[in-house]
């Protein structure tokens, strides 16, 4: 690993489809045996709401804590069940199985493709009529309110947008440095040139799994654009994976993984929002909950750190939006559970929990004035019309989950070996993708 030359470190201080239909009737089947039996179960009538999350990092933990606060000032209490790891994998396998036993929490962080999926076994309770007395369809993003519904109803209780397509850099690297904004692939190569005469490490990068799928998601809005990777993203699109603007991604996924120095490293995504924040690295590519962490060791966007769209991806939205689920199992628990979701939704509530989050409100109905600069633009591309806004493959928001661990995988492999080819993980992903749509 690099070390800083003093005077920086001074400065830096500061539905892909389900495959098969019948092994998921048949899990539908025994998760629904399992939640009837959990009815018996005199727990079932216990105070308060037991969630299920997986935030646990500084920043993610003070913004659950502000939702805590915010319903126990009216009267709902939170049990907590934080299960670390970043992304969710280990989470969403500890609740899958405490469904499956019988012990479903009340509330739990189910996301995206895994909540409509869920919806679908009727393991979710539906909120319409929370939805309907709170005016969410008036108040809430458009595109929130579809990742939230399924079959027409509302399936979570919505809390902030995640943008995917954002990266972060050391401010006080790039002043000293005297170095362009990063806005093109050029200018973070000619930047990185800088940074490595200088002892910096240009990109803080971590070789776990989700990590590298995170950024390659980014890597192909920016080369592929957002036509191709709307298809790329959609349930039948696995043609698309064939595109020779994958294996372009691809190549770039690599470079960038050079940008590091450190030979191997799967370190948790706050270490990296560490190297960052030290100036030991000057630039690192997350989604916004790294900003959000940032704030919460005290650094100021515009002043310790900057954030800008990923080259190539201005004025589009590459999107994971967090809820809340209600879990069916506890029908004594109902009323909570209603309120719980319609306190989620208030304005306060989201202007609290989302500036502490690095997120953004789901609402429409806020005052961007309130934000920083880089939720701002987030927040302003979402209300923009005519914006592309693109769900996230990594976050759940357009894989199912084991799609999504079996690209990881393979994404993995292809920056652990370098003998394998961008084409050779390119047809690996073609035959996940492929064989999912069936
Ligand atoms: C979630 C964020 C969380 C991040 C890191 C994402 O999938 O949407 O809320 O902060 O993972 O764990």
């Amino acid at each position: 690993m690099r070390t800083t030359e003093p005077g920086l470190q001074n400065i830096a201080k500061r539905r892909l489809s389900t495959a098969g239909r019948r092994p998921a009737r048949a899990l539908a089947a025994s998760i629904l045996a399992a939640v009837s039996l959990s009815c018996l179960n005199p727990r079932a009538h216990a105070q308060p709401l037991n969630v299920l999350h997986w935030w646990t990092s500084d920043s993610e933990r003070q913004a659950a804590d502000r939702l805590v606060q915010q319903l126990a000032s009216q009267g709902v209490d939170w049990h907590d069940d934080a299960i670390p790891g970043g992304g969710g994998g280990a989470a969403i396998k500890v609740l899958t199985g405490r469904v499956l036993a019988g012990e479903a929490p009340d509330v739990a962080q189910v996301i995206g493709r895994t909540l409509t999926d869920w919806a679908d076994l009727g393991l979710v309770r539906p909120l319409d009529d929370v939805a309907q007395r709170g005016h969410w369809r008036q108040a809430m993003f458009p595109v929130v309110l579809q990742t939230v519904s399924r079959g027409g109803r509302i399936m979570a209780a919505p809390l902030g947008v995640h943008r995917i397509n954002t990266l972060l850099y050391n401010h006080h690297v790039w002043e000293q440095l005297r170095l362009a904004p990063p806005h093109t692939w050029h200018d973070i190569e000619a930047a990185a040139k800088v940074m490595r005469a200088h002892q910096v490490t240009p990109l803080a990068w971590s070789d776990e799994p989700w990590q590298i799928a995170t950024v390659f998601e980014t890597v192909l809005l920016s080369e592929g654009g957002p036509a191709l990777y709307a298809q790329l993203a959609s349930t039948q699109g696995w043609p698309a994976w064939q595109d020779a603007r994958v294996a372009v991604a691809l190549k770039r996924l690599r470079w960038l993984r050079d940008l590091d120095d450190e030979a191997t490293s799967e370190q948790p995504w706050m270490a990296s929002a560490r190297r960052l924040q030290s100036g030991a690295a000057g630039m690192l590519i997350m989604g916004d909950w790294a900003r959000g962490e940032l704030e919460a060791w005290g650094e100021q966007a515009g002043l310790d750190f900057d954030c800008v769209p990923i080259p190539q991806t201005a004025g589009m939205h590459l999107y994971s939006i967090d809820t809340l689920a209600m879990l069916v199992g506890h029908d004594t628990h109902r009323p909570e559970q209603e309120r719980m979701a319609e306190i989620l939704a208030q304005p306060a509530t989201q202007m609290a929990y989302n500036q502490a989050k690095g997120s953004v409100p789901v609402r429409m109905d806020i005052d961007p004035a309130q934000l920083d600069a880089c939720a701002r633009d987030s927040w302003q591309t979402l209300a923009r019309p005519g914006s592309a806004l693109l769900p996230s493959i990594a976050h759940r928001m357009a894989a199912v989950e084991s799609v999504r661990e079996a690209m990881g995988e393979v994404l993995h492999r292809f920056i652990k070996e370098r003998a394998m080819t961008p084409q050779q993980a390119q047809a690996q992903l073609v035959a996940i993708v492929r064989g999912a749509a069936r």
